[in-house]
């Protein structure tokens, strides 16, 4: 690819291509925002004025058509079929995690995109914050490894909305919404089996917050071994054990829906001598990093050092690492691949909770 600037032709403007993707699009010299899409027309002419951008579209082929657009980053509902057309019409893109609903649906694309030569990146922002780079780099060297340790008890989400305007239309059909929603359920319930299909919003929860927490357990330790054990505490609530190599286990917990007025997310890792933790920030407050706690023994006794996050914005590093595969053939960092181990798991947690063909509440 030249060196002029990259279009990027952005499919699903709502919330996190509003407090994100756009504004970081938009500031990185390198990018242009090539062309936008949504449902709805009041948002794509509402965000195009705001942004001076030409290409409008409420039909994502005709943006990923638009010659001005060389890759595509998709911020919608359902990825996979959006994938599918961006992989057939050869253009790289980054999608917003989860890469799809199922891994069924994953695998095809994946192999696609490797026969096209197409470089697909999943939004896993949290694996480019710096916090979470320096943690792991020292957790790497624990030594002894004992035990793991990841937890995401996401606090209020309504806090952060009074940070940001954000523009939402009121022109979609809400039964074509529905009509989407229950095609995605009817592929989810599937794809889990008729024993575990009740489980289907507890999945949901899992791919759209606990996915995070998937992909940084495994940018941290590589991909799980087995689930030895999985609870269902309420329909936003699973805890789950997992085996890593050399029988290491990994207390997993997501929750969505506390009404914290913190946010709580962290992984922590459990030597002999020593530990290390990394917390996040609230996801989406701009220019904050994870803080990295060490404790480890110093002299005749114990020592906790904190490195607090330096200003940086996780979302921002994601897109200067994706200009870096585009430009200079990086390996995507969170690669196609990663995310696809990531349904798996996320299916094998929901495989491993005692059979419920029924929805749970
Ligand atoms: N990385 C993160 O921390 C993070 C945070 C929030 C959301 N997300 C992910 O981003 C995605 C979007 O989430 P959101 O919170 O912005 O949701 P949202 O509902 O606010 O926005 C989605 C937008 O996509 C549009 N849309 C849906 N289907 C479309 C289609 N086929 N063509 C064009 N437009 C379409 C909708 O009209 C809506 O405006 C989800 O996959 C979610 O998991 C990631």
């Amino acid at each position: 690819m030249t060196k002029r600037k990259i279009g990027v032709g952005v499919v699903g403007c709502g919330e996190i291509a509003q407090l994100m993707h756009l504004p970081i699009i938009k500031e990185l010299p390198e990018l242009e925002i090539a062309a936008l899409c949504d449902l709805s027309r009041q948002v794509v002419d509402s965000l195009g004025d705001a942004y001076g951008v030409a290409g409008r579209y409420t039909d994502h082929r005709d943006l990923i058509n638009d010659p001005a657009v060389d890759v595509v980053v998709i911020c919608t509902y359902d990825h996979g079929p959006i994938i599918e057309d961006v992989i057939a019409a050869g253009k790289h893109f980054t999608v917003e995690k989860p890469l799809a609903f199922t891994a069924e649906e994953a695998a095809p694309l994946i192999e696609k995109a490797k026969a096209r030569g197409i470089i697909g990146l999943v939004g896993y922002m949290k694996l480019y914050d710096p916090g979470y780079v320096l943690g792991i780099e020292r957790m790497a060297s624990i030594e002894a490894l004992k035990q793991i340790h990841v937890h995401n008890f996401a606090g209020r989400f309504d806090r952060y909305q009074g940070l940001y305007t954000q523009v939402r239309g009121t022109d979609v059909d809400p039964a074509s919404l529905a009509a989407g929603r229950e095609a995605a359920d009817a592929r989810i319930e599937a794809s889990l089996g008729a024993d575990h299909a009740g489980y289907k919003n507890l999945y949901l929860m899992l791919l759209m917050l606990g996915s995070h927490n998937l992909a940084v357990l495994r940018g941290a330790f590589g991909v799980a071994e087995s689930v030895e054990y999985a609870k269902a505490i309420d329909p936003n609530h699973i805890f789950a054990l997992l085996n890593f190599a050399n029988g290491v286990p990994c207390v997993f917990e997501v929750s969505f829906g506390a009404q914290y007025e913190w946010w709580d997310e962290w992984i922590a890792a459990y030597g002999k001598h020593d530990e290390v933790r990394v917390d996040f920030q609230n996801p989406y407050v701009r220019n904050t990093a994870a803080t990295v706690t060490i404790r480890e023994p110093r002299g005749n006794g114990p020592s906790e050092v904190v490195v607090p996050g330096k200003p940086d914005t996780a979302f921002r590093q994601q897109w200067l690492h994706f200009i870096d595969c585009l430009h200079n053939g990086a390996a995507p960092r969170t690669s196609l691949e990663g995310g696809l181990e990531d349904l798996k798991l996320a299916q094998a947690i929901i495989r491993a909770l005692p059979p419920s063909p029924k929805e749970v509440k």
